[in-house]
């Protein structure tokens, strides 16, 4: 029988409590099926960091790369935590695993189930995904800064942009969009940002002509934000860069239902590293150890993660079981277990 071998990060704040749901309907999902996980617990994030001052060693990096996929609760202490001194565990962990392992595709699928309803008056069929750049843009981290804490500081953040980088997740975006309904959004801001725009666009236009099947527009990002809650269902592929596409699937999330159904992969699709899934929220600590924290986005990032290694059966298996629950779930509060619970629960039903 297939073994698959999953590095489990739960990280920080919610991160464990919504990890252990992701787990119990991973188990319940693969339970007497022809396929095994063997899982290798990380800890890693802010926890191991103040014990340690590690966020994410050479020796961890390679224990985890020898993994098949990797599943992550969420990482990032309490903002103001002094122990947190200049450590950025984002950058240093979370960033770092998705730029060694090359996640080239961060991909946030956004779907309305209607039976929730979400906080939109009139909203509509949503069913979109959003296939965010990974490891460029803002995001590399080659900024700097001259005279700090003197009124001449300068300081700057470089958007890096390559033309190999651009291509590659537009390629993916459009074939994506081959196998969905054939509509791609390009978001970026062109009208200011007119170097990495106009290679953006220019990439777009010439992959488009490779797929003349495909209906193509471009928004600017702001306006893109205002389409995103007036007319959603207008979107069907949207790709657009790192920066960008995260400030796009935090509102996507909450046009559809809420931040704590929104799952994510940072998918490397040559498969040359293990692909990464995770909940798109963060480690929320104002509701940390509460118990109130949604498991539903982890554990539907676990249907990404069956599908993305070729277990379709199970991961339709888990997203028909969330389905269910989002359908009847009523107004009162359940803690974070009992919504794990009563998924897997649907599961064997
Ligand atoms: P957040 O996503 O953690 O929280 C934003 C709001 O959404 C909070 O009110 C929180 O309670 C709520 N929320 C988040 N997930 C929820 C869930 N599953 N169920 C119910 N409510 C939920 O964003 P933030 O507050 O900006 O960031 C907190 C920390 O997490 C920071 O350190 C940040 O850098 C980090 N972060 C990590 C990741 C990640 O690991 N992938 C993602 C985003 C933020
Ligand atoms: C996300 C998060 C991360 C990001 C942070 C924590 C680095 O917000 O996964 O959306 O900006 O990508
Ligand atoms: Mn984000």
């Amino acid at each position: 029988s297939r073994v698959v071998k999953l590095a489990v990060i739960p990280g920080d704040g919610i991160g464990p409590e919504v990890v252990a749901e992701a787990e119990k309907v991973l188990d319940a999902v693969t339970a007497g099926s022809a396929v095994t996980f063997d899982k290798t617990r990380f800890s890693l994030g802010a926890a191991r960091y103040f014990e340690t001052g590690d966020t994410l060693t050479d020796a961890d990096l390679d224990a985890i790369r020898a993994h098949d996929a990797i599943l992550l609760g969420a990482v990032g202490g309490q903002p103001g935590d002094p122990r947190l001194k200049d450590a950025n565990i984002e950058r240093g962990l979370l960033l770092k695993l998705r730029f060694e392992l090359d996640h080239y595709v961060n991909l946030r699928p956004s779907k309305l189930y209607p039976a929730f309803g979400g906080p939109l008056a009139n909203p509509g069929e949503i069913d979109f995904v959003v296939v965010r750049e990974g490891t460029e843009g803002p995001y590399v981290g080659n900024g700097g800064a001259i005279r700090r804490g003197t009124p001449h500081e300068v300081a700057n953040e470089t958007s890096v942009n390559t033309a190999f980088g651009v291509e590659r997740v537009v390629r993916y975006a459009f074939g994506l969009a081959e196998r969905r309904r054939q509509k791609l959004t390009l978001v970026h801001k062109t009208n200011v940002l007119v170097h990495a725009g106009g290679m953006w666009k220019r990439i777009v236009d010439e992959v488009a002509r490779e797929h003349p099947d495909v209906a193509v527009d471009y928004l600017h990002v702001d306006a893109a934000t205002i389409f995103l809650v007036t007319n959603p269902g207008r979107f069907d592929v949207i790709v657009t860069d790192n920066l960008f596409g995260d400030i796009l699937t935090d509102l996507a999330g909450a046009v559809t239902g809420g931040i704590g159904l929104a799952a994510s992969g940072n998918i490397n699709p040559e498969a040359a590293f293990p692909s990464m899934f995770e909940p798109v929220h963060g480690s929320a600590p104002d509701i940390a150890g509460q118990q109130k924290a949604d498991p539903t986005a982890a554990i539907l990032s676990v249907a990404l993660l069956l599908d993305h290694l070729g277990l379709q059966d199970e991961a339709a298996a888990v997203t028909r079981a969330v389905e269910s629950d989002i359908a009847q779930r009523g107004t009162t509060a359940r803690t974070t277990a009992a919504v794990g619970d009563a998924i897997v629960a649907r599961l064997q039903a």
